[in-house]
């Protein structure tokens, strides 16, 4: 497995209440699976992914990535894991304004010391695999929302991740945008070596991937297959 995650619970303080997003979630995510998490909003959906991708710390519960266990490491191994094995994409691209695509694209290696000219080489073929040679050295407010996304994916795969984490990637785009970012995530994942793991509000994104879970109040809701099973033993 690459992800094994075990009673994830996550309470939140809001102002003097004391509220619980997550309750007790369990998640194996096997390498190079595609799997997408739908469900309400407020669910816990974007909790649930800061917390897999050692964004944010778990009440309690425990997330093995790789076979280690995030929150035993210290901080430095654990920063070091995250740099090189997943990838974020969010919603709102959050791209730098000040730094071209290239640039953005090979932001994660600059941070992790990688020389100037290495990075940006992986960085401009990360961007040429997304269909971005062209727009390398275009600033986020000269490309479309489609293209900022698609910067963000090349951003998201320049270490070349074992896990791909984005959060409702296509909530920004128009749906011909959208397809197109779709299509490009639907081949990110590598048998045994790349798994995407997807929040989307859209049941056309949750199509492509292998498997989808719903959260509702903070846990998985059974899937339906297993309910209407349930109902013919009955
Ligand atoms: N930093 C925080 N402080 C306090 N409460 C929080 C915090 N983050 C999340 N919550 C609570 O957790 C609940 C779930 O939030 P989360 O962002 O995980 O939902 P979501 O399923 O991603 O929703 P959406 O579809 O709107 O993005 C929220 O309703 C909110 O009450
Ligand atoms: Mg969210």
């Amino acid at each position: 497995m690459l992800i094994e995650a075990r009673g994830l619970t996550r309470v939140h303080r809001q102002g003097r209440r004391e509220v619980t997003t997550l309750r007790s979630v369990d998640l194996d995510v096997a390498a190079g699976e595609f799997l997408a998490i739908m469900g309400p909003s407020g669910s816990g959906k974007s909790t649930l992914l800061h917390l897999l991708g050692g964004l944010d710390t778990p009440t309690s519960g425990s997330v093995r990535l790789l076979g280690r266990d995030l929150w035993s490491l210290s901080d430095r191994a654990r920063s070091k894991l995250r740099r090189h094995e997943i990838g974020f994409v969010f919603q709102l691209f959050n791209l730098l304004p000040t730094m071209s695509a290239a640039e953005n694209a090979a932001l994660p290696l600059l941070l992790a010391g990688e020389g100037r000219r290495r990075a940006l080489g992986k960085a401009y073929d990360a961007l040429g695999r997304l269909g971005l040679s062209n727009h390398a050295s275009h600033f986020p407010d000269e490309l479309s929302g489609g293209e900022m996304q698609r910067v963000a994916i090349a951003r998201a795969l320049v270490t070349e991740p074992a896990l791909l984490l984005c959060d409702e990637p296509t909530g920004s785009l128009d749906s011909a945008s959208g397809r197109v970012v779709l299509e490009l995530l639907r081949v990110l994942p590598v048998p045994g070596r790349r798994s995407v793991v997807m929040v989307t509000h859209d049941p056309q994104a949750a199509a492509l991937a292998d498997r989808t879970l719903t959260l509702r109040d903070g846990h998985f809701e059974l899937n339906t297959s297993l309910r209407e099973s349930h109902v013919l033993i009955r």
